[in-house]
């Protein structure tokens, strides 16, 4: 394992990182949790490619850096090229991880960055190991600051979650959709590590259960309780008054202030609002699109298959019609606020993500 990590809090469960050893990207396969805990470790980036389309590798803020690594890693196994196909390796490369996924912003945040890296060593550059220095280093930043906006976002965060509180999660905003503690479940892991006594409820997140397969098994190793629901129990709990609050992650949030999240996340935001309970969104700033208003998303369509069959095994007809959205979208007045590394963002969200951002 990477021993670079921080001593602030300590890492219990972790996605991805880098080893320096090897000078490979190694991730665990979430496709196979909470059952076998299976590491795997890469230069090839066409292995990143698949692991990110099959959601080996899956979390905003965790293909971002997947894809930033493996382009490092990448660039100091093929140092010995010509700079020309290094060049070219190089740029096809990132060509290829872009069209992974088209929906989590911190995809093409990190990529831009590591092609933008690229360019503007060239200025300068010509020798390719210096060169795969430089993008192995601007990988290993984006790494970093990623953890640190998790660190910051969980201390931030913890902050709007009251003692004996029962927080409501989607999907997984955690550990494994990150470098290092997550989104929503760093404010929940920092809340707990400060002694507040906490519970947090998760939906299972059909079609593909990451809520019931990640989120659990992420907080269980913590030691945090937790209570796995089916996604369509979200009104009931409300309605039974034992959600104190919600907090989600985000794939993408718009400059207008929409957030793109997991689906079944706008019904979780409509129930909260009915209920009068806060509805938090977690993200980092690089998961804000400043660019884009919410009409130019590509929200991911994914294989009917995940609809039609669950952990293998089909549960319906066959040839049955399917449609399968893998994010939906929450208007920004059913936000109470944005958790962002940079502070809380209340609305109006056009204008204050702008000034968060300093643009
Ligand atoms: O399809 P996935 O599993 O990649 O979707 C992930 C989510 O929707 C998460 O909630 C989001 O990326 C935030 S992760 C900190």
């Amino acid at each position: 394992m990477n021993t670079l990590q921080p001593a602030k809090y300590p890492v219990k469960v972790k996605a991805i990182w880098y080893d320096e050893t090897l000078r490979q990207i190694c991730w665990i396969n979430t496709l196979k949790l909470p059952h076998e805990e299976e590491v795997v470790c890469s230069n090839d980036p066409e292995r990143v490619v698949k692991a990110i389309v099959d959601m080996e590798i899956r979390g905003a803020p965790a293909i971002g850096v997947a894809a930033a690594l493996a382009i490092g890693a990448y660039a100091l196994k093929i140092a010995n090229t010509p700079l020309e196909a290094f060049i070219d390796e190089i740029k096809k490369s990132i060509n290829k991880l872009w069209r992974t996924r088209p929906t989590a912003h911190n995809l093409f945040y990190a990529l831009s960055r590591m092609n933008k890296t690229l360019d503007e060593s060239l200025r300068s550059i010509n020798d390719t190991y210096k060169l795969a220095e430089k993008l192995i280093n601007e990988a290993l930043s984006i790494y970093w600051e990623d953890v640190q906006a998790n660190i910051k976002i969980g201390e931030y965060g913890a902050e709007l979650i009251p003692d004996k509180a029962t927080i409501l999660t989607h999907c997984n905003a955690g550990a494994l959709a990150t470098s290092a503690y997550g989104t929503a479940l760093a404010a929940i892991r920092i809340a707990w590590y400060n002694g507040k006594n906490i519970r947090v409820i998760a939906t299972e997140t059909r079609p593909v259960l990451q809520g019931a397969r990640l989120t659990v098994y992420e907080l269980m190793k913590e030691g945090i309780p937790v209570t796995l629901i089916t996604d369509n129990m979200v009104g009931m709990v409300m309605r039974k008054k034992i959600v104190d609050l919600v907090i989600v992650g985000a794939d993408r949030v718009t400059k207008d202030g929409y957030v793109v999240n997991k689906i079944g996340t706008y019904m979780i935001a409509l129930a909260a609002k009915r209920n009068n309970i806060p509805f938090y969104v977690a993200a980092p700033t690089s998961t804000l699109d400043m660019d884009r208003t919410i009409d130019q998303v590509v929200i991911e369509e994914r294989n009917p298959d995940e609809v039609k069959y669950v952990l293998g095994k089909l549960i319906t007809v066959k040839d049955v019609s399917i449609v399968n959205y893998a994010f939906d979208i929450t208007d920004p007045d059913l936000v109470s606020a944005i958790i962002t590394e940079k502070g809380v963002v209340y609305p109006p969200f056009q204008l204050n993500l702008a000034k968060v951002l300093g643009t």
